[in-house]
């Protein structure tokens, strides 16, 4: 079998950002544009040769082509196996599941996450390590700095491979192995919870549910766990069959985008519990009969209940979660009397900690939450994780939710997203932001005082590396928190999010929605950071 080595040039911009490189499908189409960046992750790896790598994607449009491309390449490059979900599927948890159990190099993940998929839509490519978790800064700086010198990439010249069928192949000295892309992941699900017990609340009649897969890599794993493990019917499943446009959806688990399942758990006969997943299976979103569960909250009533589950029985070492998720899982540590860890967003930098053994659940507010199980936030795992709960406690999830805030106090917490708007705008305002934060301290605005103003720097207490401007952060004296930053996974302009926290212990005012209950918060963003002036925007696009 022949290798080629095709001439190229670089593209700009192959920057991997907060979870890899995602750009529009059609820039992924240039000729070369893909090679390109799947080179330069070879070229910035070392030690992998005869080694195992994992591939699979969240099925959207572009995928299958990718998988057959990134095959050729790893043969040219020396790999001695690729493992490949059956039809180039795999969740993202599923892929660091596979790493961590095969022991793989390494792995590829193709998806854009939530992003809408299709012709039209976006693409997306992911490098994850050893360890099944993303590749961390210094590794995807190298692939960058790589993408910016790389002048050929090697490829082998071969039929495709046939990716429907499990099994081995052979083409030189390479193995493509295609699995079956749901059990080794179920496998793991049901040795952390007790599938018995939930089963026994999904039989009993007494308890419906309801799991929205959007259109998207969740779907095949629903219908093997939640359907042929754990006896829930084929009403409880929605959009469970995955399509390369996402069924022309948005499939971002958030009460904007799931809009079809929110409606099903705010009408009349709601199910008991209401589940989502994202594009690529890491996300989650949690509802009851006429309820939401913020993640933060979700998180923090994760963690103050964890010893019901056989995986966590023995306890947490801790709990890390992301600088602007809200504080509800601090109190939770509290109590428990283990450390928190609070880190830039993005899972990669919750990878040191579960590494060193010091995190045990992790989460963000941006509807991801994971443990020590794996190495990315993991979508169905979170749904197993309240399953779990609701089969040992018998209760409501609103009652669970009121017993957890009448205890340890409501943050309320909200989300401002301000999508898509110019990027220089946005720049300034953060710019702006920045030299002033320092000075906010002492001021007062309304019944509120600053108590911090400053640019969000983390040091990662395990190999002391420091990640900078993560974040401005206006703290008050009374805990509550205004935190803006840009986001890093946009594909246009710029997206500004605005993050909101008020901590309230009275159980008799902690009932509000959660806008009313950060009203005054609101305003007092506007005031400091001008965010209509900047954004030219007069209200956020999406709002969770
Ligand atoms: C967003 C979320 C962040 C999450 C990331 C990947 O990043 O805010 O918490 O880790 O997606 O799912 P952002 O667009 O804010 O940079
Ligand atoms: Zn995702």
């Amino acid at each position: 079998m022949n290798t080629l080595e095709i001439k190229t040039s670089p593209f700009s911009g192959q920057r991997p950002g907060t979870s890899g490189l995602r750009k529009k499908v059609s820039v992924f189409q240039q000729a070369n544009y893909l090679e390109n960046f799947v080179q330069s992750i070879f070229d910035s790896l070392e030690g992998y040769q005869g080694k195992t790598l994992v591939v699979g994607g969240d099925g959207r449009y572009y995928n299958r082509h990718a998988v057959q491309v990134i095959l050729r390449m790893a043969i040219a490059s020396g790999f001695g196996r690729v493992i490949v979900g059956r039809g180039g599927l795999l969740s993202t948890p599923a892929v660091s599941c596979i790493i961590r159990k095969f022991k793989a190099f390494g792995g590829i993940v193709l998806s854009a996450s939530h992003n809408p998929a299709g012709a039209d839509g976006d693409f997306g490519i992911k490098y994850n390590i050893a360890n099944g978790g993303p590749a961390p800064e210094i590794i995807t700086e190298a692939i960058y700095a790589k993408s910016q010198q790389i002048k050929q990439y090697l490829i082998a010249d071969c039929r495709d491979f046939e990716l429907d069928t499990p099994g081995e192949q052979q083409t030189g000295t390479m193995v493509v192995e295609v699995i079956d892309p749901v059990s080794d992941y179920a496998e793991l699900m049901q040795h952390l919870f007790d599938f018995d017990r939930i089963k026994s609340l999904i039989d009993s009649g007494l308890f419906t549910m309801r799991f929205d897969a959007m259109h998207a890599i969740t779907g095949p794993y629903a219908v093997e766990i939640l359907e042929h493990r754990l006896g829930a019917g084929p009403d409880a499943l929605m959009n469970a069959i995955p399509k390369e446009d996402f069924g022309g959806g948005h499939p971002d688990p958030n009460l904007v985008y799931a809009r079809d399942l929110v409606d099903v758990l705010f009408g009349s006969q709601a199910p008991d519990f209401g589940a989502a997943s994202d594009g690529d299976g890491d996300r989650n979103m949690i509802l009851g009969h006429h309820c939401f569960i913020t993640p933060s909250d979700s998180l923090a009533v994760l963690a103050a209940n964890a010893h019901l589950t056989p995986g966590y029985r023995r306890g947490l070492a801790g709990i890390a979660r992301s600088m602007p998720t809200s504080q509800a899982a601090d109190r939770v540590a509290d109590h428990l009397g283990i450390e928190l860890y609070e880190t830039p967003t993005g899972w990669k930098f919750f990878g040191n900690l579960l590494d060193a053994g010091k995190a045990t659940l992790c989460g963000e507010e941006s509807f991801g939450t994971g443990s020590d199980h794996l190495r990315e936030k993991d979508g169905l795992w979170a749904v197993l994780f309240w399953l779990n709960l609701l089969a040992v406690r018998k209760e409501s999830v609103q009652t669970i939710i009121n017993a957890h805030w009448h205890h340890f106090g409501r943050n309320y917490y909200s989300r401002h997203d301000y999508e898509s708007v110019s990027a220089d705008g946005a720049g300034e305002l953060m710019e702006v932001l920045r030299k002033s934060a320092g000075s906010l301290k002492g001021k007062r605005y309304g019944e509120y005082e600053v108590a911090l103003g400053d640019d969000f720097s983390y040091t990662d207490p395990i190999d002391g590396s420091i990640s900078e401007r993560q974040g401005i952060r206006i703290v008050f004296t009374d805990g509550s928190r205004i935190v803006l930053r840009l986001s890093g996974t946009g594909t246009e302009g710029a997206t500004l999010r605005l993050y909101l926290e008020r901590y309230e212990s009275n159980p008799q005012r902690q009932s509000l929605d959660a806008q009313d209950g950060l009203a005054d918060l609101i305003r007092i963003a506007e005031e400091i950071a001008q965010i209509r002036h900047y954004t030219k925007r007069k209200a956020p696009t999406v709002i969770t």
